[in-house]
């Protein structure tokens, strides 16, 4: 239905191995069935505690298992992510180096060159800097930023923008973060990130993550502010972690399946007016699976399917948003 309708996928986000999805077969089969997600990002595989755990030594192992998961079964990959605030390396915490600007720039230059170009056939986009912008719009806390200064952000985008001009590929590099899915004041210190990069001519494209809740303020009219500012600054944008969460359990009056179902509809209904909005990602399509029971106590139930697997109505009405429905 996505790409029957002009966008070039519906996908969803996967964590293995370690997760028990690898060893779940029904997760699997509907992970791997090309019609349901045309797409794949690994949640955890791909960061830089797995990519880089020790200085100057890579390893693949993990990212690799959702690659071939995606060339397995046809679908497109999103690389996420190369420089963030967490599951970064021990080493670039660790008290046994004592980093400067000076030292570690050509380290994370490396870090971000090494990775996209070992992986340069097969990302077809890569989150290359994730959730670097507080709420008020400054910077969020990171160590890149204590040790190299607010421009490790900017730096990070050149660093990428030529490994991909070396590569010869086309792979979308995307500043990714969430709370910028409604106008305010991180949303514009995006917009500006975007304006200085395209003044510089490094590419630049935006990742909405859309974790939301039941009951809350981004409503389509938000969302469809939102992308339309990146449509008018002429930047390729994606939904890329999209997933509704009831703040309180079991689901009842207030906090209804319907609801939860609406605020799917919404945000796919949102990407399908926008051409330069390319896709949508679920951040995973089980409950059981999804991350949020850990981080948030008390709430969950956020995914497309059931932790039995029966559909949710939220499953229809994304097929609703995406046929225009
Ligand atoms: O790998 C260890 C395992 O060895 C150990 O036994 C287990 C015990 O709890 O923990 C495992 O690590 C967990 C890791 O996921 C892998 O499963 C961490 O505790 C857990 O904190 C970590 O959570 C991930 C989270 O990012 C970390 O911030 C989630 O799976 C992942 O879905 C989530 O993804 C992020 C995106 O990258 C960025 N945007 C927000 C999104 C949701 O938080």
């Amino acid at each position: 239905l996505a790409t029957a309708n002009g966008k070039l996928y519906f996908g969803t986000a996967t964590d293995q191995p370690g997760t028990g999805e690898d060893t779940d077969i029904i997760y699997q089969k509907i992970l791997n069935n090309t019609h349901i997600f045309g797409q794949v990002t690994p949640a955890n595989g791909m960061k830089g505690m797995n990519t880089e755990p020790e200085l100057g030594v890579f390893n693949y192992t993990m990212g690799d298992v959702v690659v071939n998961i995606a060339q397995d079964h046809n679908k497109i990959l999103r690389c996420h992510n190369l420089i963030w605030s967490t599951q970064q390396p021990e080493w670039l915490t660790s008290e046994n180096y004592t980093w400067t600007r000076e030292t570690l720039l050509p380290v994370m230059e490396n870090h971000i060159k090494t990775i996209i170009t070992h992986w340069a056939d097969v990302c077809h986009a890569w989150d290359v800097v994730n959730e670097a912008f507080a709420s008020n719009g400054s910077s969020s806390a990171s160590p890149w930023l204590d040790i190299i200064g607010p421009d490790y952000l900017p730096l990070a985008f050149q660093y990428a923008h030529e490994a991909v001009q070396a590569t010869g590929k086309d792979i979308d590099l995307y500043y990714n973060d969430y709370g910028i899915e409604s106008p305010g004041n991180k949303t514009n210190a995006v917009y500006q990130l975007v304006r200085d990069l395209q003044a510089q001519g490094i590419q630049i494209a935006v990742g909405l993550e859309a974790h939301f809740t039941v009951l809350d303020p981004n409503t389509y009219a938000n969302q469809a502010a939102v992308m339309s500012g990146l449509q008018d600054l002429g930047v390729t944008f994606a939904l890329t972690e999209l997933d509704v969460r009831f703040p309180t359990l079991p689901p009842n009056a207030t906090y209804s399946y319907e609801a939860q179902a609406y605020r799917y509809w919404e945000s796919v209904s949102a990407c399908m007016q926008y051409s330069k909005c390319e896709g949508i990602t679920v951040w995973d399509f089980e409950d059981k699976y999804s991350w949020i029971p850990e981080t948030f106590e008390g709430q969950g139930e956020a995914d497309l399917y059931n932790s039995d697997y029966s559909r949710k109505p939220a499953y229809y009405a994304v097929a609703e948003a995406l046929q225009g429905q």
